[in-house]
């Protein structure tokens, strides 16, 4: 019987290729997964025409808070006014706006309270789909490749920090070693395959036992925010993902890390086939991201999950009035075993006063877990 043939080497195919020979065989994960999903033209995020929607059918891949229920983005805008008040300042400044869902419903809610609404988005593809969505706001909202050295404002990510290149680390017999990919040179197509090295990185915390264990650490994202640290003069930032405390994160029994991949709302755990044509995403270690913030003194201003952050900033009202397909859409933020526990939101603060505590984390504040 004849093998099959192999498939005909895509753009991307020839990308990754190009990059592991440039790496000497070996390019690291992180590397692998920034280019994976953002390459200009070929990554996921650059060239995918619909990756976020409410259904497969739609040609979307997965579905994010705003995109389910625009109840998200009403109850935020609300906790976004109250920081716009307590900072005295008069921009939003929106991370990975996605189809811009968020940044439509936020500027329709606050209208003249903002006074300039600032995208920052990594794909230009998106950044289409945001234009053409925001087309009413036009006069008011701006996009930036980069941030600049200093702003003010209150600044926005949902889901932002979950699609940033993690390394991926492997503790085997006892070692630790950090895996990158490599090609399996016996087809003409690009088969990719694992290949481990030794390292000196390691998790933040000791993982008790001896057993296998793999899992990520967050280089990327701590970076991020760090840089937020250092350019926000005045402002309040409000990240919100899915994740836990380092010790949750690094829980002995999680020994299969969080990597995921999404396509077609299936999800599956193998980041090498199909490159560039299904979302790569870890979970966040949001302790990680409070210590990246107080090393760069900026101030944790609370930490819950979504579903506190969301009924303390006056989601049950303003459901007051909407129809029940509307309340059971919304219903889904904060059900425990959708998403109203796994994600979560952390503020965090720059020349804000210490002792005001957004009203987001009122009730149930979990920043001693952190
Ligand atoms: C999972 S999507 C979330 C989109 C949207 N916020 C939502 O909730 O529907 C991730 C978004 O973050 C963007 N992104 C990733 N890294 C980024 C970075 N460093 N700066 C700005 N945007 C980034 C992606 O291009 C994409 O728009």
């Amino acid at each position: 019987m004849n093998a099959p043939l192999p498939s005909k080497p895509t753009a991307m195919d020839k990308l990754i290729t190009r990059l592991i020979d440039q790496s000497n065989g070996w390019l690291s994960f992180d590397r692998f997964m920034a280019s994976a999903l953002y390459a200009p033209n070929l990554g996921y995020y650059s060239a995918r025409t619909q990756p976020i929607g409410l259904m497969a059918s739609s040609g979307s891949d997965f579905v994010t808070a705003p995109q389910m229920s625009p109840y998200f983005s009403r109850s935020l805008a609300r906790s976004i006014e109250e920081a716009l008040l307590q900072t005295q300042t008069e921009e939003v400044w929106e991370f990975g706006a996605g189809t811009a869902q968020m940044a439509f419903e936020i500027l329709t809610t606050l209208g003249d309270k903002i006074n300039r609404y600032v995208i920052v988005e990594v794909s230009s593809h998106l950044k289409e789909v945001q234009a053409q969505q925001l087309q009413a706001f036009k006069d008011k909202v701006v996009w930036m490749e980069q941030l600049p050295e200093h702003f003010s404002g209150v600044v926005v990510g949902n889901e932002v920090l979950d699609a940033m290149p993690v390394k991926l680390i492997e503790r085997r017999s006892g070692v630790w070693m950090e895996l990158g990919v490599a090609r399996d040179v016996q087809l003409n197509g690009l088969k990719l395959d694992w290949a481990p090295r030794p390292t000196d990185l390691s998790p933040p915390i000791d993982i008790p036992g001896e057993h296998d264990y793999l899992t990520e650490i967050h280089p990327q994202a701590e970076a991020f925010i760090k840089t937020l640290a250092e350019r926000l003069q005045k402002g309040v930032v409000f990240l919100i993902d899915y994740g836990f405390p380092e010790r949750e994160y690094y829980h002995e029994q999680r020994s299969g890390g969080t990597l995921m991949c999404h396509q077609a709302h299936q999800a599956d755990s193998n980041p090498l086939i199909a490159v560039g044509q299904k979302d790569i995403t870890a979970h966040v270690n949001f302790t990680g991201m409070a210590l990246a913030a107080q090393d760069s003194a900026m101030a944790v201003l609370g930490y819950t999950t979504q579903a506190h952050f969301l009924i303390n900033s006056g989601l049950l009202d303003l459901l007051e009035g909407a129809s029940l397909e509307e309340k059971a859409m919304a219903q889904k933020l904060i059900t425990e075993h959708e998403m109203g526990e796994l994600f979560k939101v952390l503020a965090l603060g720059v020349g804000t006063s210490a002792d005001w505590e957004p009203m987001g984390f009122q009730v149930g504040d979990r920043s001693h877990t952190l």
